[in-house]
């Protein structure tokens, strides 16, 4: 299994490109099982996610073929992957597939709109806590699916179509928001989605699915309207920058001092962390190449966060600002609202000499001067780059195990950094 070994200590100073964001890439791969053409996809991450999500929709038929980089182009060039599902050879997505990875449950809402039924394995317990799916599939019985969970599947069946409807979530849900949109594309009639998710990630599906002729007005804001059509068409269709990515970087960068250029980052996508940053002395400056953050010299301060839906503080960049806060010159309270046990990288920071107390949802990080490397491991793909983000700063080395949580979501990491002057090195074994 790979290691990644990291000397702290040394500034970041230079520029890291940002890819095309996994949380974007995953449900627009899926939404190229609504129609027989073919869905080109620009700028998709190359991620163990992604190759993971091809091999499962291969299953279900979706042919792919990713188009090769030219001669001379630079190891950062995006992918395009073009997804032709033109005959659906299987409705069911068995349990070894969907337990790898819970987006993949998300192809509930294509197969059975295009095809009338869907057998999805349920995804199963995950590391950040139960994440159950009962919203998806309150959803998909508004819309007129029959659903049945039979032996640990979701049985889905709409023999005569699915219905327009309107579908209000209790609880901001971005998977929930996806699987309506995808199963209102093409339904009869019109579906009104109320509290829908507002993330990034949900405004570009609704762009790439609009392009494929849907009709849906509103992503971005909490009520969306969806027309439905009765059929889908191909696109071409580019994933936006990843924001968490970014975001992760723009930490890093915080936490080891320097000046580093986030290439093509969408600051409007990460206002909030952008702004809990500069409350904690970072400098932030945005322009059309992208944002750069820069700190010098002077030391962090602390900052209360709280994980909110967009466009409050990411959940998904909460691992890496305890990080940054473990650091700070004084105490900071990290409350987590989306996710129940998603503070697992507390342990492993506190093998660097973080002090961190957990009290139920909040964790009270109480700054220190130093950090000191060591080995340690992560359970998430997010606890596994706060991690290396806290290496950053820590004295001496630190060798970060499990290193394939890291390759799910975040592309030539390493390379990355070490482009920017960071000590850090990947140990094949
Ligand atoms: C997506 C992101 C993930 C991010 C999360 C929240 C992808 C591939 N993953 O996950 O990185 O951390 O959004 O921003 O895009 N819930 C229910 N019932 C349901 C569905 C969700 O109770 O049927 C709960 C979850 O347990 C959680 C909350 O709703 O507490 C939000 O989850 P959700 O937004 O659905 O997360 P995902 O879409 O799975």
């Amino acid at each position: 299994m790979d290691r990644i070994r990291i000397v702290g200590g040394r500034e970041l100073n230079g520029v890291i490109p940002i890819s095309g964001a996994k949380n974007a890439a995953l449900p627009l791969m899926i939404a190229s099982l609504l129609t027989p053409e073919t869905l080109t996809l620009e700028n998709v991450p190359d991620l163990a996610d992604v190759n993971r999500l091809l091999r499962i929709l291969g299953n279900h038929g979706v042919d792919h073929m990713v188009e090769g980089r030219r001669f001379g182009d630079s190891p950062d060039a995006s992918r395009t992957i073009r997804l032709s599902a033109r005959d659906i050879v299987d409705t069911t997505a068995p349990y070894e597939l969907v337990s790898k990875m819970r987006a993949s449950f998300w192809v509930v809402a294509p197969l059975l709109a295009r095809m009338g039924e869907a057998k999805v394995s349920l995804p199963g317990g995950c590391a950040i806590g139960t994440r159950p799916v009962d919203l998806l599939i309150m959803a998909l019985e508004k819309l007129g699916a029959k659903v049945e969970i039979e032996a640990g599947y979701v049985h889905a069946t709409a023999s005569r179509g699915l219905r327009g409807a309107e579908i209000e979530f209790p609880k901001v849900t971005v998977g929930g928001t996806h699987t309506a949109m995808m199963a209102a594309a093409t339904a009869q009639g019109a579906t009104r989605i109320l509290n829908a998710a507002r993330e990034p990630e949900v405004v570009d599906l609704a762009a790439c699915l609009n392009k494929m002729g849907a009709k849906i007005s509103g992503a971005g804001r909490s009520e969306i309207e969806i027309e439905g059509v009765g059929r889908l068409n191909g696109a071409r269709h580019r994933v936006l920058p990843d924001r968490i990515e970014a975001g992760t970087y723009a930490i890093a960068a915080a936490m080891a001092g320097g000046d580093v250029l986030l290439a093509g980052a969408e600051a409007g996508a990460l206002q909030n962390a952008l702004d809990a940053l500069v409350a904690a002395g970072a400098q932030v400056a945005v322009s059309n190449e992208g944002v750069r953050v820069k700190r010098n010299g002077a030391g962090l301060s602390p900052v209360d966060v709280e994980t909110a839906p967009f466009p409050g503080f990411p959940t998904d960049l909460q691992a890496q600002f305890m990080a940054l806060m473990t650091r700070a010159k004084g105490d900071s309270r990290i409350t987590e609202t989306i996710f129940e046990n998603r503070f697992m990288h507390v342990q492993e920071l506190a093998r660097l000499g973080a002090r961190i107390r957990l009290e139920g949802d909040v964790a009270l990080v109480e700054g220190v001067e130093r950090l000191e490397g060591a080995p340690v491991m992560a359970t998430d793909l997010r606890a596994s780059v706060s991690l290396v983000i806290a290496a950053l700063a820590a004295e001496g080395e630190t060798m970060v195990n499990r290193v394939y949580h890291l390759d799910r979501g975040f592309e030539r990491l390493e390379a990355k950094l070490s482009g920017c002057g960071a000590v850090i090195e990947r140990l094949s074994s």
